[in-house]
């Protein structure tokens, strides 16, 4: 099915397979996909690997204000695709525990977030773009011509989170990540600048009790609703 050059917004909690999602739309109606989550990831891998984050998990906000300049960050695609920082795929770097633990805190702060926003409106231009986070539908494309509001119940999304966790060969507690989920679902939907939230033009997908298939399914009635496309 053809789809007209849009771009859909997905946002909602974490761990609500927003990025699956995504992948598989992207590649069923060639669109291209950005995780702009991944963004907030290496963000916050360059603090750490800087040393800008204590081990109390205090940031340095004018040292990292002054060493974001020195931070190149960026998306490939082609073979070696990925999340770059500078030469160096961080792809599996920034989805460690280490890096989700302290995710929320540096994304909530307003020089990050415009920071990160610079370089999601430069993919946008594009169009035929599909990408996921938090404030996609309402800040960062708040005109995306399709919304979509992802979650699911929180058992659901933890025993996400430690499969995939586990599938790549960490060694997750299930109490660990639970906790981290919540913390992470209270700052992101708390914070100040552009918390998550849900656009009032977007539209809701509980998949906690639906599989992938029927997700596809679920956007493709709602393609061809908004759009008028027979098929
Ligand atoms: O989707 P994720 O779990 O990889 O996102 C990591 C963190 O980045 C998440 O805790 C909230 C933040 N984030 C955000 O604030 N805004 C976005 N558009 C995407 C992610």
């Amino acid at each position: 099915m053809q789809i007209p050059d849009i771009i859909v917004a997905i946002d909602g909690f974490s761990s609500t397979g927003k990025s699956t999602f995504a992948k598989l739309i992207a590649e069923q109606y060639s669109l291209l996909y950005l995780d702009s989550g991944a963004l907030y990831r290496g963000v916050t891998l360059f603090a750490l690997e800087r040393g800008l984050i204590a081990g109390d998990g205090s940031i340095d906000e004018k040292g990292l204000e002054e060493a974001l300049p020195d931070l190149v960050l960026d998306f490939r695609t082609g073979e070696r695709k990925g999340t770059f920082l500078g030469e160096r795929c961080v792809e599996q770097e920034i989805r460690t525990l280490k890096v989700s633990e302290h995710v929320s805190p540096i994304s909530a702060i307003p020089f990050v977030r415009a920071f990160v926003d610079e370089r999601l409106h430069a993919f946008g231009r594009r169009k035929r773009v599909v990408m996921d986070g938090r404030d996609i539908g309402t800040t960062v494309f708040p005109d995306a011509e399709v919304k979509i509001f992802m979650t699911a119940r929180p058992e659901v999304r933890a025993q996400r989170r430690f499969d995939e966790m586990k599938a790549k060969g960490q060694n997750p507690v299930m109490e660990e990540v639970l906790k981290n989920l919540q913390e992470r679902d209270y700052i992101d939907s708390h914070r100040e600048t552009s918390p998550l939230a849900r656009a009032a033009d977007a539209f809701v997908l509980d998949n906690s009790d639906m599989t992938l298939h029927e997700e596809t399914v679920w956007f493709q009635g709602l393609i061809q609703g908004k759009f008028g496309i027979l098929e």
